[in-house]
This record gives C-alpha cells, structure tokens and sequence, in this order.
C-alpha cells in the first residue's frame, strides 16, 4: 500500500489528467456524415474519478477512444499530460497463451521496466488485485472475475496517470460486479490514479464516481453533470446512492424520449 502511494508522488503532477476542448467528431457512412460528438468540453482532475454515462450508441467508447489517442478528433483537442492513458474494456484482451503474470510483464516491458524488475512488479500487482499467488495461471483458468482483475493489473502496470474504463464489468454477473466495484474503488484511493470510466448504468456510476456526466444521444453532448458527494466506500445499495440514481435516471429516460431509441 506505501508503495502505491509512494509511486503516485513520483508521477509529475499536472492540473488537469485530460483536457476534452470542444471535441467533435463525425463518421462518414452509406447515409452520409453522422456527427456522433459535438461539442464535448471536459476536464479531468489529478486524483478524481468521472464517470462518463449514456445509453448505448449515444458516444461513450468514441469518446473514450479519442482520448487514448486512438482516433482523433473532427474538431476540437484533447489533452492528456501525464502521458499516454492505460486502457480498459469489457473484453479483458489478454494474450491467452501467457500466463497471467507475464500478460503484467508484457505491459512492464512495453514500459520500458528493466527485466530482473519486472517480475516482482507482477507480483505486487497481483497482490494490489487481490491475485497473489496467480502469477503462473493462465487465462483459461481464471474466472471471468479473476480475468477482469488481471487486465486491471496490466492497465495499471502503464503507471499511467490517467485510467479510462470502458464498461470493464459489463459482463460480469452482479455480485461479481460489486466486489469488484469495492476493488476498483479501494485501488483508485490507493493509487491516485485519475479514472474516466464509461458506463450505460446508472447505478454503477453513481457507485463509484465523485462526478457522474450524463451524455445526450445522437448527437452525444453534455446533457448534465452531478458531484456524488456520498462517503466512499459506498453500496450499490445505500439510500443516497440510489436516491440519486432515481434522479439521474428520470434525466437518462428524457434523453432517450427525445430522440426516439429503445
Ligand atoms: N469507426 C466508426 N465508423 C462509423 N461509425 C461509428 C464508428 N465508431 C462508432 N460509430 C458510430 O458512433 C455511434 C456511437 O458509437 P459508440 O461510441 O460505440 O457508442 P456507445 O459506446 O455509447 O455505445 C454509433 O452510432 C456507432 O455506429
Ligand atoms: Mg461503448
């Protein structure tokens, strides 16, 4: 636990994880142009934790794709100074003919950690995800608990500064979902790392974030944005998280109403 917080004080501080300036953003398809963004204007604190929530189709993973960098913007810029974001999805796209340690050692390395390093980091890594003692298993073997709790360890092996999470538990059945809501949470406040995490629901994001922003649907824009200011570690199932849920939710159903989906 000193470790982690140590390392989070060795990164460079800066004011901002990731700057979102007016992003927009467009696919030309058989239909002509859809502009699937327009206008997007988001900060992301050092240390905070937003999540990003809309109904399906509405623009959350092109969004989080604009800011790994793996696609750019029509219009507007994104910053992100603390370096280049770890990444994680639903999928958890591990290399299945390694083991779950040397799937760490791989990120490790594309890090530029020094060999005789790397394993003993896998280690603490586990051991951060509450996987000691996986290190030699292979994917095959992990449930898809286990699995999701690996591609966090590798995600936070880029000793990255900035998080981005899209839906990582969508696919896990409920309980396993909230326990590792708990892990998620428990590893953001040990590590100071900075997460956008995109989520389709409602009362995940309200679990887990300090901020919840809301994303209308097509075009996807900031539709509103609320400060969960409720003690953490929260339950899915405290009052004041699903009070604001209710609130939220009457807003996701408006948004959905207005432009005709589902
Ligand atoms: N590479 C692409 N080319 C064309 N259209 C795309 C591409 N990526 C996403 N879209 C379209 O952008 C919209 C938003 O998609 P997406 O960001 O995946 O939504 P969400 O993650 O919120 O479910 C969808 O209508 C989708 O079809
Ligand atoms: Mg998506």
């Amino acid at each position: 636990m000193a470790t982690a917080i140590a390392k989070a004080d060795n990164r460079v501080r800066t004011e901002y994880a990731a700057r979102i300036g007016h992003v927009s953003k467009s696919f030309a398809g058989p239909a002509g142009t859809q502009l699937v963004l327009d206008d997007i204007t988001l900060d992301v604190a050092p240390g905070e934790f937003v999540t990003l929530l809309g109904a399906s189709g509405c623009g959350k993973s092109t969004l989080l794709n604009l800011v790994a960098g793996l696609d750019r913007p029509t219009a507007g810029s994104i910053e992100t100074p603390g370096g280049r974001p770890a990444l994680m999805f639903q999928e958890h796209a591990l290399f299945p003919w390694l083991s779950a340690g040397k799937n760490i050692e791989l990120a490790l390395r594309l890090r530029g950690v020094p060999k005789p390093r790397r394993r003993p980091e896998a280690e603490r890594l586990l051991e951060l995800v509450r996987l000691g003692g996986a290190y030699g298993k292979r994917v095959h073997e992990l449930s898809g608990g286990m699995r999701q709790r690996v591609a966090m360890a590798r995600a936070l092996a880029q000793d990255s500064q900035l998080l981005l999470m899209d839906e990582p538990f969508a696919a896990l059945d409920a309980i396993t979902r909230d326990v590792l809501h708990d892990e998620l949470t428990r590893i953001w406040r040990e590590t100071n790392v900075s997460v956008l995490f995109v989520t389709h629901n409602v009362r995940e994001a309200v679990r887990l974030a300090q901020r919840v922003v809301l994303l209308s649907s097509r075009p996807g824009r900031i539709a509103r944005e609320w400060t969960v200011d409720i003690d953490q570690p929260r339950r899915i199932e405290d009052s004041a998280v699903a009070e604001l849920s209710v609130e939220i939710t009457e807003e996701l159903r408006g948004e959905i109403r207005r432009h005709g989906q589902h």
